[in-house]
């Protein structure tokens, strides 16, 4: 049987884990990035450097590869309309169209009752006066382009409504900020046949606004448990999703909240690279190859840390233990608040994270 060739919008780190998991399984990878040296185009098998704009490129990108699946979310909607056969995309335009913007991601939640924080869209300084009349404390947040807190705004004290209206430069929505008691996220990955399965439930710990953390699995009760997954399976069978999608949640003390969506590979699933015999981005490429989802074996309990910024430096030139496996993204700049890498440390099953 031939293999697929799998192309790949966006050549970070999640695109490079893309390509080193179809490796693994005999699939090739053609990356498309507008930039040289990204993380991908060093371990896939082609790369292609040109601008999602360019209509030409991306033509005969399309012609070359079997499928294509992207990397992250906020992929100019028309470079998947310049793709001839669009029945090569997998996940659809459908996930896309929804998670590049939170206002239509929260209707498209409310929709199926799943429970949210409270929100207004900001179309007046009035709004936001409103919302931090009612929600309290509250976040604003751009309806598009935000990623790792880039684009959000805390509300605490009294503040200069109209001030704070006249700096806000792309439509924005706010949110009440949730009390919660942790984080958690899904990683569900959902194939042709409308099979699903799911990661263990990991909890994530942000610093920043940025993901630090993640320790799976944690200990949930089974209502909680019925609940997280549930949710999840409503989103990704809707959406008509291929591949691995990932939801983020907010546990509070008697509920669970849906925080946002993304339609991709997740850095919450990075341990399952090494902790399970089947991590998220295998998952991913067998999807979008039209194969069978495969439930995971979770082979060990894990710890992921994400490398920020300059920490990269106290693991350059280590090497891999038993119990402690490093992941270099080699990006070749080092910025504050970049991911540059992250470290999993494994455990027995017996060790239990609270
Ligand atoms: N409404 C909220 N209440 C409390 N914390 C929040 C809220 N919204 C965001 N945060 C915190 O900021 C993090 C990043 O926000 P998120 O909306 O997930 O944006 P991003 O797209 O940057 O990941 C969240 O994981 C959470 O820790
Ligand atoms: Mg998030």
């Amino acid at each position: 049987m031939t293999r697929p060739i799998i192309g790949i919008l966006g050549g970070g780190q999640l695109g490079m884990m893309l390509s080193n998991a179809a490796k693994k399984i005999g699939i090739k990878t053609h990356i498309f990035c507008p930039e040289e040296n990204c993380p991908a185009s060093r371990v896939s098998d082609f790369f292609t450097k040109e601008d999602y704009n360019n209509k030409e490129a991306i033509e005969i990108f399309s012609e070359k590869v079997d499928y294509i699946t992207y990397e992250f979310e906020n992929i100019p909607i028309q470079t998947i309309d310049f793709i001839k056969n669009k029945k090569k995309v997998r996940p659809g335009k459908k996930s896309l169209l929804l998670t590049q913007d939170r206002l239509t991601e929260k209707k498209f939640l409310n929709d199926l009752s799943i429970p949210i924080a409270p929100y207004k869209s900001i179309e007046t300084a009035n709004d936001i006066k409103d919302a931090h009349r009612e929600f309290n404390e509250c976040i604003i947040k751009t309806r598009t382009l935000g990623y790792d807190g880039k684009g959000q705004e805390s509300i605490s004290n009294q503040r200069n409504y109209e001030k704070i209206f006249e700096s806000i430069n792309l439509k924005s929505i706010i949110e009440k900020k949730i009390p919660f008691e942790f984080e958690v996220s899904v990683i569900i990955a959902r194939d042709i046949e409308n099979n699903l399965c799911h990661y263990p439930i990991g909890k994530n710990v942000h610093k920043n606004h940025i993901l630090k953390d993640t320790f799976s699995p944690i200990q949930l009760t089974e209502i909680q448990i019925n609940k997280l997954i549930s949710y999840s399976e409503k989103i990704i069978t809707e959406l008509n999703h291929i591949g691995i999608l990932a939801v983020e949640f907010f546990v509070t003390e008697d509920n669970i909240l849906v925080n946002e969506i993304a339609p991709r590979v997740h850095n919450s699933g990075h341990w399952t690279i090494d902790a399970c015999d089947v991590s998220q981005f295998e998952q991913h490429i067998l999807c979008v190859a039209g194969e069978r989802v495969k439930d995971p074996i979770l082979k060990n309990n894990a710890h992921m840390i994400n490398l920020i910024g300059d920490e990269i430096n106290n693991w350059a030139g280590k090497s891999n233990s038993e119990n402690i496996k490093i992941h270099l993204y080699n990006k070749e700049e080092i910025k504050e608040g970049r991911k540059m890498g992250h470290v999993t440390y494994l455990f027995n099953k017996e060790h239990l994270f609270e």
